[in-house]
């Protein structure tokens, strides 16, 4: 008896593998990629009662910049689907950013796109990790989503579409490549 009990265990677990591997490609097929162009209208002026990116902690006795480790920013961000800030709302850039590199270089980055609009509108997607926020392209990772994103995964690029030195104000193109449900 025993010598046949070996074999067919095998070929159980093989079966059982097989069976993992074709459930894991029927999903795979399943995926839906999505491609967004999204703008972010953006206010970091110090002062300025319609700012929309605030530092509201850092270490004691340093400024608080961007380019100063250690320093917390809260930002709500108006999205549009233009670069004009009067184009169409798409939602909102909910989050924070933290200096995170002890040269100033690089930021952490936790942010919410919450979609207000038609065709997403109550969905999100959840974007996390470090902004190398000097680069002219900052490639984060989109780690999660909700609603029509239902674990979706990719990435998404932030470049500096418009810049007004003086009001601090920029638009920032966001664009963002996911698979999902
Ligand atoms: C803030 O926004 C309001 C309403 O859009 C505008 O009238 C005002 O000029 C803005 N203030 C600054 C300092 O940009
Ligand atoms: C973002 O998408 C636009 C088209 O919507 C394209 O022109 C631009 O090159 C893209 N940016 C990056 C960094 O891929």
């Amino acid at each position: 008896m025993a010598p046949n009990f070996v074999p067919k265990r095998l070929t159980n677990s093989l079966l059982l593998s097989v069976l993992v591997i074709s459930l894991y490609l029927a999903e795979a097929a399943n995926l839906k990629e999505t491609q967004l162009s999204l703008y972010f209208q953006d206010i970091s002026a110090h002062g300025n009662p319609n700012a929309t990116v605030i530092p509201v902690a850092g270490i004691a006795g340093k400024a608080w910049t961007f380019t100063q480790f250690g320093t917390v920013y809260v930002t709500d961000d108006y999205i549009t689907e233009t670069a004009d800030p009067n184009s169409p709302e798409v939602g909102r850039g909910q989050g924070m950013y933290v200096t995170a590199g002890l040269d100033g270089l690089n930021s952490h980055v936790t942010l919410s796109i919450v979609f207000t609009n038609k065709e997403y509108s109550g969905s999100t997607l959840q974007i996390q990790g470090v902004s190398k926020q000097f680069e002219p392209v900052r490639e984060v990772a989109v780690v999660a989503g909700t609603g029509k994103f239902r674990f979706a995964r990719g990435y998404a690029t932030f470049e500096t579409h418009f810049l007004d030195i003086p009001t601090q104000y920029s638009v920032i193109r966001c664009n963002v490549t996911v698979q999902h449900y």
